[in-house]
């Protein structure tokens, strides 16, 4: 269902606010600050509409409860009504991509890479609905998500945000994810955004913040598809794509984000720009800001310099750079959002009815993530039918990714770049302990040393990449840098994951685990725990059977479920799979 902000009561409401604010105040209201860069006293003196939290910035902690004291004072701030002042209350913001993954204990959801291979936009709708109660239960009513990105080249550090290289598939769940998210805009819902705005998946050689250099009609085609459903589904805000078009910036690209978004698709929510990604439009950061605001940009997601952002749309605003009746539309379509979503009559974030709520982590979220971690396997390879095990054969584990919690969740889970080990992935299984629990005869030896013929019958290798986020995981040639988003005076290009998609080169140590087991004669299922196909054709020679399991997230007993036959292998593959010999292509599975 797509919401009207004509109606009455919005435009109403959003009219007479409007006649009594100041400049000033309409200013504050279309800045995003990182939540390290601002507080409650400068969000009050400043009249600023929204803060966020990037990748694993957390209050205190990081537990519910220092969330939702945050999210108080914010909101406090916000609405403080004193003379100069009109309270509007505060929207908070953060990257709730697969569960709320920042914050401790809530459960972590398989990326989109992995829902793409389970097929299910129902199961997607439940994820999102469970997704909102727990980004709810913190204080936080927005979250950056979908992400309807079609990846078209798996050197993207980003593929695994991807539901698929198919829009058709990536389409199937835009609305599904947005209704989970937002329901009936009720006090069980968060605000959704759609992202990132657009071509983010098309880039040349998947450079991420790269060049998208494709016609029309393909932009068209390929990579607006999705947002369609989205935009139907009546999803509230929409993220502006650090990537160019044929050499023009997203950011800073007027006909697409004015002419096609807001004009021709008739988007009525606002567009949000991506971190810092108006920094990147020009070398003066004033004609930066000028041309993102002309453009159609509403709301600026400013990591630090909030205040230069503040001092400067003010100035434009004063000179006519940037029209009055621009900075009018982007207030209009802010307050038209907080009004729709209700915000205005809700009380503070410590008295809503979910804040603090049992339900993140609660055993029957986690039951849905393991749900979607056993639709998620795609079964590769399984010579002799050796899968599934029984639970009374003497089996080996081993593998770097086998009792790693952290690298099964991958990025954007309690840091931006994600985490290693299992201590700060709070609840949840890591794969060998799922195992463990229905194989009690299991072993586990990291590095396959205690392979051992005469002990063990078969050997699960969990193998694959570590995590990483956005530009540290792109695969890129030796020599090239981060091309696009980095103008003087920028911090230095993010470092690439690697220089190929061959994992035994990129991770080595995996191939020499297989090949330690195998010299005991032992024969080898590996479990591939990445976030995207890689070439494995070298491994697929050592091993008997292999599995595709993506980035699992909390819940690693989903892959036990499968393994020993308590549920059918039924994913199919969302990308197709690169080899040096033939392909699998999308949609294969055995
Ligand atoms: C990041 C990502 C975007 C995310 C935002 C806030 O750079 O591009 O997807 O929502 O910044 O963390």
């Amino acid at each position: 269902m797509s919401f009207d902000p004509a109606a009455p009561s919005t435009t109403a409401f959003v009219d007479q606010l409007l006649s009594r604010m100041t400049l000033e105040q309409k200013v504050g209201q279309m800045l995003q600050p990182e939540r390290m860069a601002i507080t409650p006293e400068e969000v009050a003196r400043h009249h600023i509409g929204s803060v966020l939290s990037g990748g694993g910035s957390a209050p205190g902690a990081n537990v519910p409860a220092d969330w939702i004291a945050m999210n108080d004072a914010y909101w406090m701030a916000s609405m403080r009504d004193e003379p100069g002042r009109v309270p509007i209350p505060l929207l908070y913001g953060v990257d709730a991509v697969h569960g709320h993954g920042n914050v401790l204990g809530a459960t972590v959801f398989p990326h989109n890479i992995g829902l793409g291979a389970a097929r299910d936009p129902e199961l997607a709708e439940r994820i999102a609905r469970i997704t909102a109660r727990e980004v709810l239960a913190t204080g936080v009513d927005w979250t950056f998500a979908p992400t309807l990105a079609v990846a078209r080249h798996l050197y993207w550090g980003r593929t695994y945000e991807s539901f698929s290289e198919d829009t058709t598939l990536v389409a199937s769940y835009a609305a599904p994810f947005v209704r989970g998210l937002q329901g009936d805009l009720g006090t069980d819902s968060v605000i959704a955004c759609a992202k990132h705005w657009i071509g983010d998946g098309g880039t040349t050689d998947g450079r991420d913040q790269g060049n998208t250099v494709i016609s029309e009609e393909e932009l068209e085609r390929v990579h607006m598809a999705p947002y369609l459903p989205a935009l139907e589904a009546g999803v509230l805000t929409v993220m502006a794509s650090f990537n160019s078009w044929n050499g023009v910036k997203c950011h800073g690209n007027r006909y697409l984000i004015t002419e096609v978004l807001k004009e021709r698709l008739g988007f009525d929510g606002f567009v949000i720009s991506d971190w810092d990604g108006v920094d990147y439009l020009s070398d003066d950061p004033a004609e930066a800001l000028a041309m993102a605001a002309n453009a159609g940009i509403d709301m600026f997601m400013v990591s630090v310099k909030w205040e230069q952002y503040l001092d400067v749309l003010l100035q434009h605003a004063r000179s006519g750079v940037v029209p009055m009746s621009r900075i009018d539309d982007a207030v209009r379509r802010i307050l038209s959002v907080k009004h729709r979503y209700g915000l205005f009559d809700r009380p503070r974030p410590a008295a809503r009815p979910w804040a603090q709520h049992s339900c993140l982590g609660a055993p029957e979220h986690r039951a849905v993530a393991r749900e979607a971690v056993r639709k998620s396997l795609v079964l590769l390879q399984n010579d002799g039918d050796i899968l599934p095990l029984s639970r009374s054969a003497r089996i080996l584990v081993a593998g770097k990714n086998a009792d790693n919690r952290g690298h099964q969740c991958g990025g954007f889970t309690v840091a931006w770049q994600g985490t290693s080990g299992n201590q700060s992935i709070v609840g949840g299984t890591s794969i060998w302990e799922g195992i463990r629990e229905v194989a009690p005869d299991a072993v586990l030896s990291e590095d396959g040393s205690a392979a051992d013929g005469a002990e063990h019958d078969v050997a699960i290798v969990v193998i694959g990449e570590r995590p990483y986020a956005e530009g540290m995981g792109d695969i890129r040639p030796p020599g090239t840098v981060q091309p696009g988003s980095r103008t003087a005076g920028q911090p230095a290009p993010l470092a690439p994951y690697g220089e190929t998609l061959e994992l035994r080169i990129l991770h080595p140590e995996d191939l020499a685990c297989i090949r330690a087991i195998r010299a005991q004669g032992i024969p080898v299922v590996a479990v591939l725990v990445s976030g995207r196909p890689l070439i494995v054709d070298t491994e697929l020679e050592h091993t008997s059977a292999f599995v595709a399991a993506w980035l699992p997230g909390s819940e690693g007993q989903g892959v036990a479920d499968v393994l020993f036959g308590d549920h059918p292998f039924t994913g199919v593959l969302p990308f197709s799979w690169p080899t040096i010999g033939t392909r699998w292509p999308r949609g294969y599975g055995l």
